[in-house]
């Protein structure tokens, strides 16, 4: 079958390339449905885009190469299309928008745009020997137990990163990549909670608080979420984007710095109340407990020097962790690292030493924070590959 595009991959970069790829497209997945993780994004409600999107959301190795796309398809265009649609959307907090109703309504708006366009969609199809013969690409596809073989003159590869294996994630695009000698930035799990050896915070599980975590000079103030296995909450994977193997992490569990004055000013009024249970008053009451040991957070508040109250803020401000790692591809929700964009064009996605070859999305070293900026970089760098072909 000669065709003029091949696109592996049916997740969100995957279709928005097919989109705008031109009529004589084919989609293949080995999953049984399209847009899989869309349709569980976003507690089913897909974090489509952010407001707010803008390079400097983004991590990679250059950390330029993303500009080029996001500004030419933005947020702004992304938000028109699910207008156009009429979905209903609203913005949840810090410029993340999600579906009123349902993402499951994103996945049909793509296909209604592939559709479209006229490009085919092959579901539950295995792509094998993938080649090229100095003028077309080669694949074997595999479907419901036949075989066809595909002639391209294109082929983009959207076959997404390592995340979720059970969700169908393999690493396909790293695979590819090497046999067309394109390099490949070494691959670790982002957006994932940390974990901790010796049940350290076992008995702090479920205990949810405001809290600014660092990792590597870069800061993030959400919500962090003890867990059975250590921690989590959009703090803490923002910042596990940022972690790599053995460093330290900050978290300060007193972000808007008012704990001083808070113990300052019931030493006054509650002076004869146990320091913990004053604590207990501005912090959860469980991490107070577990924290008293550590902290050596003995006697009534009436008690504490200035200078004793300032320490334990110091402290809370600047709690020093090292993870012994993360949960990884089991749970993370983004691929950090991926094909190295020294070998791409930032304006087309393809690969600059073997024209007709793209890679777009997340298998690319280009990994976005949390808050919707992930599909963003799959629509952009889905439409910037589309507009080429
Ligand atoms: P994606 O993974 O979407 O698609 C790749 C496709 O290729 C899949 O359909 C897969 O089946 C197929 N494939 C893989 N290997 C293949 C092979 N060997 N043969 C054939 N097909 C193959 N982001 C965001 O911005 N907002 C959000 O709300 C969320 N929420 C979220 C929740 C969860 C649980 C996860 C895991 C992730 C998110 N994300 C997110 C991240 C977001 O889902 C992700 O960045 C994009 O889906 C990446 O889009 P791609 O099209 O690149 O890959």
């Amino acid at each position: 079958m000669n065709i003029d595009t091949l696109i592996i991959g049916a997740g969100a970069a995957g279709m928005m390339c097919a989109a705008h790829a031109g009529p004589n497209t084919l989609v293949v997945d080995h999953a049984k449905a399209a847009g899989e993780k869309i349709r569980i994004s976003g507690g089913g409600r897909c974090n489509f885009t952010n407001m707010h999107a803008s390079p400097a959301n983004f991590i990679s190795q250059n950390k330029h190469f993303c500009k080029s796309a996001l500004k030419r398809y933005t947020q702004w265009d992304f938000i028109a299309l699910v207008d156009q649609y009429r979905i209903a959307w609203h913005e949840k907090t810090l410029g993340q928008l999600f579906c009123d109703e349902t993402a499951k309504d994103i996945v049909a708006m793509l296909r209604a745009e592939m559709d479209k366009s006229g490009a085919q969609l092959w579901l539950q199809t295995s792509v094998d020997n993938i080649g090229h013969d100095g003028t077309h690409f080669h694949a074997q596809l595999t479907r419901d137990g036949r075989i066809t073989q595909i002639l391209a003159k294109n082929l983009v590869v959207a076959s997404g990163g390592k995340s979720i294996p059970k969700m169908g994630a393999t690493g396909l695009a790293y695979q590819i990549a090497g046999q067309f000698d394109v390099p490949v930035i070494e691959t670790r799990p982002g957006l994932v909670p940390f974990t901790f050896g010796e049940d350290r915070f076992k008995p702090l599980a479920g205990v949810a608080l405001p809290a600014r975590v660092s990792a590597n000079n870069t800061s993030f103030d959400e919500a962090i979420l003890f867990t059975h296995r250590g921690l989590s909450g959009p703090a803490v994977l923002q910042a596990s984007s940022y972690w790599h193997e053995g460093e330290q992490i900050t978290v300060n569990v007193d972000p808007a710095a008012g704990l001083f004055n808070t113990l300052k000013s019931a030493r006054q009024t509650q002076g004869r109340k146990a320091l913990t249970t004053v604590m207990s008053q501005y912090l959860p009451a469980r991490l107070v407990e577990v924290l008293s040991g550590d902290l050596q957070l003995a006697g009534n508040i009436a008690d504490q020097s200035d200078a004793r109250l300032q320490e334990i803020a110091d402290q809370l401000s600047h709690w020093e962790l090292t993870p012994s790692g993360t949960e990884g591809y089991r749970t993370a929700e983004v691929t950090l690292g991926g094909i190295d964009t020294d070998a791409l064009s930032s304006k087309t996605m393809g690969a600059k030493s073997v024209p007709g070859l793209y890679f777009i999305g997340e298998a690319v070293d280009v990994t976005g924070w949390l808050g919707g900026y992930n599909f963003q970089w799959a629509w952009s760098s889905g439409w910037a590959a589309g507009q080429e072909i």
